[in-house]
């Protein structure tokens, strides 16, 4: 799938700006600062498609990532403490709620949990809003290039925990790093797979 190309479609701000509802769509939540759009450049293996940075609440629109034909990856702003004004904050909280909720063609939402910090009151409140939406979620664990090995069962027996707390969570797991690569595999096939 990503073999063919991956383009930047569109950056969108209320939900009247969505494209069309007509292909095969994935978005990336998770909080401010968890690796969202760095994961995005690493599945698609371009550098600097998705704007990445060390302050949080650096994504502040949906954007639309085409993938061949068939596919859309979302990059979503963050959710939790974000380093810009609380207004501005406040309308796009009220954008990702809408999104996540109410978009009939998102088949899958990766919710991203640092694997340093788990899962987080934030992180809880996002996936029941997926529950009572009925939208499929599978977490995956980022910066596993920074989880010590000793500290590295425990953070995936807390995620496994808090899971199975959700009905629309997907089992497994996926343990990622950007700065590694670990993982990155994987989640391209998970994505490809998805139809
Ligand atoms: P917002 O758009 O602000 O919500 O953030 P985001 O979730 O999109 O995070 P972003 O991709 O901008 O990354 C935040 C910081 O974490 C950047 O400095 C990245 O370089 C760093 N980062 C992301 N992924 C990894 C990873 O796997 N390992 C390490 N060590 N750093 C990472
Ligand atoms: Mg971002």
């Amino acid at each position: 799938l990503f073999a063919t190309g991956t383009d930047f479609l569109k950056g969108v701000v209320a939900m009247s700006g969505m494209p069309p509802a007509d292909r095969v769509e994935v978005c990336f939540a998770g909080r401010s600062n968890v690796g969202k759009s760095t994961l995005i450049n690493a599945v698609t293996g371009r550098r600097a498609l998705a704007r990445a940075s060390n302050t949080p609440g650096r994504t502040q629109e949906i954007n639309f990532f085409t993938v061949a034909d068939s596919h859309y990856l979302v990059d979503l702003p963050g959710y939790g403490f974000a380093k810009a004004p609380k207004a501005e904050v406040a309308k796009w909280q009220a954008l990702l709620k809408s999104y996540l909720a109410g978009r009939a063609s998102l088949r899958r939402a990766f919710v991203l949990i640092d694997a340093r910090h788990g899962v987080k009151a934030v992180d809880e409140e996002i996936m029941s809003l997926l529950d009572a939406s009925a939208v499929t979620f599978q977490t995956v664990l980022t910066k596993m290039d920074k989880v010590k090995v000793a500290d590295r069962d425990k953070a995936l027996d807390t995620t496994r925990k808090a899971l199975a707390r959700h009905p629309a969570a997907y089992p497994e797991l996926i343990l990622t790093s950007s700065e590694t690569g670990q993982g990155i595999a994987t989640l391209r096939s998970v994505i490809a797979d998805i139809a």
